[in-house]
């Protein structure tokens, strides 16, 4: 092997870091640097080596991600870089093949990632997973919709987050099933979302929160930065950065929302990463206030098909024969049988004529949800046999709500 590839361990940190900083160009404060080793499973890591040089690195987190009608372990993989000095000589790729047989010896039929560019992964057979949306909303264009839900049981509570860190982890506990995509943090995690060095605040001012709850405790919390100025004539044009905003149900939704955009001072509310189908967008009157940008979100790969295929639900029956081709994790490759409907689903090896021919890719990309299959038909990027037989596929994948992830890892 040009480039032997090993894990790392804590001693060897510093190299590791080295080259995600090279990679990304970027130059973590120690105190950030010992958060991400925190979180790192170095059992999980793997570098590739350059005779003494550690050329390039990979990590992965066992993650326990929501899916459709359920939760599964997924390998989350992250800290992907090359050295500069090392790029497209194949060091990735050769990273990639082995962590996905590392990933399947494991055990986990699932992988999921953030991509820093959409080009590098769907060589590997990652699909695009799940989008997100960016988007500022001016408070004078921020009304809500005439019906918008109200309970006069709830109440505001301002906190410093620290403050309430065991309240906010519990109620995300009891949010992260419900959408595709989402998953469950570990403390680890939490130290670096509730990170408020001043490196941690770029400027943007101290993280703030406020909690929706009634007697019997709390039912959301929005997270977010208050930038503060006044404009040359003296009028208050103050930003406030969402960071989070979660609750378990409409109304303490609609309230948390309804606070960060009166805020006084604010002019306008900047909130990065939400999903595509926000309820934010339903309550808005006039829904073209909220200035958006749509961005890809989680990228998924099956890597083990049948098993990956048979732990989930499915919003239809369907009964169909995939055939699919897969170099990088070969034991995909042949002809699937999934045969679903509301009690279960089954995914056999059969020797029958397939109704459709599809990448891996795609039934990553169908995975949590999306229904983008019949897009992916209509780009000609599959090829279906049977007529109708992708459009059925595409109606059991999808679910609501859309699959979205919310925090890049
Ligand atoms: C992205 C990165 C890890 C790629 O590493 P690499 O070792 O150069 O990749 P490889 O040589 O194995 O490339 C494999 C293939 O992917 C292509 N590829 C890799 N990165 C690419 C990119 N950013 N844009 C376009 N194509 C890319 C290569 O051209 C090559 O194509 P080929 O098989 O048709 O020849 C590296 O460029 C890097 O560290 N980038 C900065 C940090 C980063 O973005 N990391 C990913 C975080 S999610």
């Amino acid at each position: 092997m040009r480039y032997p590839i090993r894990p790392v361990d804590e001693t060897e940190w510093e190299s590791f870091g080295q080259v995600l900083g090279e990679g990304f160009g970027w130059t973590p404060h120690p105190q950030q640097s010992a958060r991400y080793k925190a979180e790192t499973e170095f059992d999980r890591t793997l570098a590739a080596f350059d005779g003494d040089v550690m050329a390039g690195v990979t990590g992965v987190l066992s993650l326990t991600m929501t899916v459709p009608g359920g939760q599964l372990p997924v390998a989350g993989v992250t800290s992907v870089a090359v050295l500069p000095s090392h790029r497209r000589r194949g060091v990735l790729s050769a990273l990639m093949h082995r962590q996905l047989s590392d990933i399947r010896e494991r055990g986990e039929c699932v992988a999921a990632l953030y991509a820093s560019e959409a080009v590098i992964y769907g060589r590997y057979g990652y699909g695009r997973a799940s989008s997100e949306l960016s988007f500022r909303i001016d408070k004078h264009a921020s009304a809500f919709v005439r019906n918008a839900p109200a309970d006069p049981s709830l109440r505001l509570r301002v906190a410093r987050p620290a403050d309430v860190r065991s309240e906010l982890e519990k109620l995300f506990a009891q949010v992260v099933t419900e959408r595709p995509g989402r998953y469950e943090r570990k403390p680890q995690t939490w130290d670096i979302v509730l990170a408020d060095e001043e490196f941690d605040q770029n400027g943007n001012g101290s993280l703030r929160t406020v909690l929706a709850e009634d007697d019997g405790g709390v039912r959301g919390y929005a997270m977010f930065r208050v930038k503060q100025s006044w404009d040359a004539n003296g009028v208050p044009a103050g930003e406030l950065k969402l960071y989070e905003l979660e609750a378990a149900d409409p109304a303490a939704y609609a309230l948390l929302w309804r606070n960060v955009l009166d805020r006084d001072l604010i002019s306008r509310v900047e909130a990065r990463n939400r999903p595509v189908d926000d309820p934010l967008i339903a309550l808005l009157a006039d829904q073209r206030q909220l200035r958006a940008n749509w961005a890809d979100e989680l990228w998924v790969r099956l890597v083990e098909l049948d098993r990956a295929l048979a732990s989930r639900a499915y919003s239809a029956a369907v009964d169909v024969v995939i055939e699919v081709e897969d170099e990088v994790c070969p034991w995909n490759t042949g002809r699937w049988r999934l045969t679903a409907d509301r009690r279960g689903a089954e995914c056999k090896p059969v020797d029958e004529q397939p109704d459709m021919t599809v990448p891996m890719s795609a039934l990553g990309s169908a995975y949590l949800g999306d229904g983008v299959l019949t897009e992916s038909l209509a780009a000609g990027l599959l090829r279906e046999h049977s007529p109708g037989s992708v459009r059925a596929l595409a109606t059991a994948m999808s679910w609501s709500p859309k699959p979205w992830a919310g925090l890049t890892f």
